[in-house]
């Protein structure tokens, strides 16, 4: 089962957060090798980047022995669209710290083969040795990256067509529907499991439902996020509103 640590605020959840990736970057791999992490986008982890900004700028956490997977693209949006994940991880971190662009990974939405594209994605993330650990936020689908309901635990790195849901709820960053693509390219669910370790975040009363059926029901397909209790190691990082309905 993940632990849960309810935190004070996001903000000091966000701290937290990036006080464990600063360790796993500082201890370094056992093997040598680059520091692989996973990452997300959304409006969760906003403060969680700004934190590792701050830890760049006045504590000189370096990234420059550091590889980054993002878990998902939308399906069309070139890397320069306001809206992409690629422009989403330039702007919100990858341009304000020490880490080459060559040494971060956001799956291409924009070429004519996808299965090309989410081969060559997990190929890479096999080759890095891989994932240290994994940022997750949760959607109120219950999808983890764009894994939408049904997504089994064998799926990975793949063509996922979004919820409705999902849509709207993604539509104020697009501020109409319509723009919001229909599809997207996501790790899959035992890409994501397959992570050393999992730091979900999840923040606000409108999480508390999905957050208490990702806790409580049974691991299934209907449900995604369901599937993190079976990690060994994957930790829930909440604030009070989101944990209201998860009994303790
Ligand atoms: C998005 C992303 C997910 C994210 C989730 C929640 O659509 N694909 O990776 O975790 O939905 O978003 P937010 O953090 O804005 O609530």
């Amino acid at each position: 089962m993940p632990s849960v640590r309810v935190h004070a605020d996001p903000a000091k959840a966000a701290v937290a957060v990036a006080g464990i990736i600063a360790d796993l970057i500082r201890r370094g791999r056992p093997d040598g090798r680059k520091v692989v992490l996973g990452l997300a986008t959304g409006s969760t982890p906003l403060p969680l980047y700004r934190e590792l900004i701050r830890l760049h700028r006045q504590e000189g956490l370096s990234f420059s022995n550091v590889l980054t997977f993002n878990l998902d693209e939308y399906e069309g949006l070139a890397p320069d669209h306001p809206q992409s994940y690629r422009r989403y991880m330039d702007e919100n971190l990858f341009s304000q710290i020490d880490l080459p662009r060559e040494q971060t990974h956001v799956p291409d939405g924009t070429s004519d083969d996808s299965e090309a594209v989410c081969r060559a994605f997990e190929r890479a993330i096999s080759d890095a040795g891989g994932i240290d650990l994994q940022v997750l936020g949760l959607g109120r689908t219950g999808h983890i990256g764009f894994n939408e309901p049904p997504s089994p635990r064998e799926s990975r790195t793949r063509r996922v067509v979004l919820d409705e849901m999902t849509r709207k709820d993604n539509s104020v960053f697009f501020g109409d529907l319509a723009a919001v693509p229909r599809a997207a390219l996501t790790m899959g669910v035992s890409t994501i499991l397959a992570a050393r370790r999992i730091e979900l975040l999840a923040f606000g009363a409108g999480k508390a439902d999905i957050v208490r059926r990702s806790l409580s029901e049974r691991p299934g397909p209907g449900c995604p996020a369901t599937w993190l209790q079976e990690h060994p190691a994957c930790t829930f990082h909440l604030d009070a509103a989101s944990a209201a309905q998860s009994a303790s």
